[in-house]
């Protein structure tokens, strides 16, 4: 296999070259689904941004599209380029909104498309200025922009940092036309909520509706004592299109992966009305790990999940499209009367691997890109709880010990205990319980990193079970 092809992960996208972070425009247009990502062509580290652009639709295999914006308009976005956006099909034309990113000042911008890869920039750019904005929100930290039809109009949630403090506020817009646009309100406050895990600025907002709940996906950054510094989170409830005002169900947001490597979620609906959702597989204060690696590119984007909601949890799974690249499936049912089992079928790094189990009033779990010496990416449930020790498949990159463990809820009620793996040479993303909680990493196995263990303090009964992917 030549180098190019053995670096690349087999399902994941990344740029064909350079630096990644947001998925941006993430929305079907054209009997396709396009997603774009935050993008620097030219050099593994972030960089004036451009929005990169792939094509495809099952979600699993992508065609590259050219470059869809870059930075080249002096006015308000050569400098530091074209942040994070979302894009919709609007009187049979596909837009993109994004932010206008130039020396502390941050607006909102539109370029449109008839053909979905050729993209101009509107000669009234920015649609929403410092005019716009209501009083005490800055003009510097002014992002994000997620939009969204309902009965003819056009809705925008962005993101606003207050001029003073750590404050930062949701604001809602909407439109007729898509340029000319009015204030809504204000959404979300990061006071409201209080609580710590709302950070700084809340970027990266996103909405949608499942099964008449509102859900609000928000990333803020600068979250004390997390262990990535920024996370993800959502909190559901009710959007009040009169007011701008979200009423919470509940006070408390909650993370929506708590892994090491997830952040600045986005979403989009599909024909058949799944609500989709994809991430930056990394976060920021750290070297995607395929940079120290010198695979070549910078960073990837999470496969992606299908979200539901249940009592007021968000669920996510990976999209069932994967399953049409399973090859070969393997099954097996094991008493494992402690200790630690190798299991050659399972071996491999390009897999969907699950593990199933009654609790246990010890540890039980999994060791995937494994040397057969004890270092692997160990996953295991112990207490109610599933943490996953990427300690020994990262090599020395991170030397803060907070950036290589992660720990995840089971169902208070759970009769079993079910843990999906889905692989892909550098990363692996965690599913527990069906989906209940979840949890994204990247790894840098060596070769030699490719065996499975299974291993339990006690006896217990595993089911096992492994699909190869294949993706040509
Ligand atoms: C989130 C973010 C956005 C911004 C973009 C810039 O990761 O900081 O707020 O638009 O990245 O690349």
């Amino acid at each position: 296999m030549d180098k190019e092809k053995q670096t690349r992960y087999a399902f994941h996208v990344t740029g064909q070259t350079g630096w990644i972070n947001d998925p941006n425009g993430f929305s079907w247009y054209g009997d396709k689904i396009h997603l774009f990502f935050q993008h620097n062509p030219y050099k593994n580290t972030w960089g004036p941004m451009h929005w990169g652009h792939v094509t495809g639709t099952d979600f699993v295999k992508w065609t590259y599209e050219k470059i869809a914006l870059s930075p080249d308009r002096p006015r308000y976005d050569s400098i530091f380029g074209a942040f994070s956006g979302s894009a919709i099909e609007f009187q049979g034309k596909y837009y993109l909104v994004y932010t206008g990113c130039n020396l502390r000042r941050q607006t909102q911008c539109i370029a449109v498309s008839d053909n979905g890869v050729d993209f101009t920039k509107y000669d009234g750019n920015p649609v929403l200025d410092k005019k716009d904005l209501p009083k005490k929100s800055s003009i510097a930290n002014f992002r994000d922009p997620k939009v969204w039809e309902k009965g003819g109009k056009v809705y925008m949630l962005v993101s606003a940092k207050n001029k003073y403090g750590g404050r930062s506020r949701l604001l809602l817009y909407h439109t007729n036309n898509m340029t000319e646009w009015s204030y809504g309100g204000v959404v979300f406050s990061n006071q409201k909520a209080k609580t710590a895990a709302l950070g700084h600025m809340m970027e990266c907002p996103d909405i949608f509706t499942l099964g008449g709940t509102d859900v609000l996906i928000i990333s803020p950054q600068k979250v004390k004592g997390h262990k990535n510094r920024d996370a993800s989170v959502y909190v559901t409830g009710k959007l009040n299109y009169g007011t701008g005002g979200f009423e919470c169900a509940e006070k408390n947001v909650r993370e929506i992966d708590n892994g090491t490597d997830f952040y600045a979620p986005q979403t989009m609906q599909t024909p058949d009305g799944r609500r989709v959702m994809a991430a930056w597989m990394a976060t920021w204060n750290r070297v995607p790990i395929n940079a120290l690696l010198g695979c070549g590119y910078a960073g990837a984007l999470t496969f992606p999940r299908e979200l539901t909601l249940s009592d007021g949890r968000l669920f996510q799974n990976p999209v069932r499209e994967i399953e049409r690249y399973y090859t070969e499936r393997y099954e097996e049912k094991i008493t494992l009367l402690g200790g630690t089992r190798y299991i050659e079928e399972l071996s491999g790094k390009v897999q969907n691997i699950t593990i199933e189990f009654l609790p246990t009033g010890g540890k039980t779990g999994i060791s995937v890109f494994d040397d057969g010496k004890g270092n692997g990416l160990k996953i295991y449930y112990e207490n109610r709880t599933v943490t996953l020790d990427r300690s020994k498949v990262i090599r020395d990159f991170y030397p803060s010990p907070s950036a290589t463990t992660a720990v995840c809820d089971t169902p208070s009620d759970a009769k079993k205990i079910k843990l999906r793996l889905l692989m892909d040479k550098y990363s692996c993303e965690v599913f527990v319980c069906d989906g209940y909680s979840a949890m994204t990493t990247t790894v840098a196995p060596l070769d030699a990193q490719i065996k499975t263990y299974i291993f339990s303090d006690e006896e217990v009964f595993v089911t096992v079970a492994r699909d190869r992917i294949e993706v040509k």
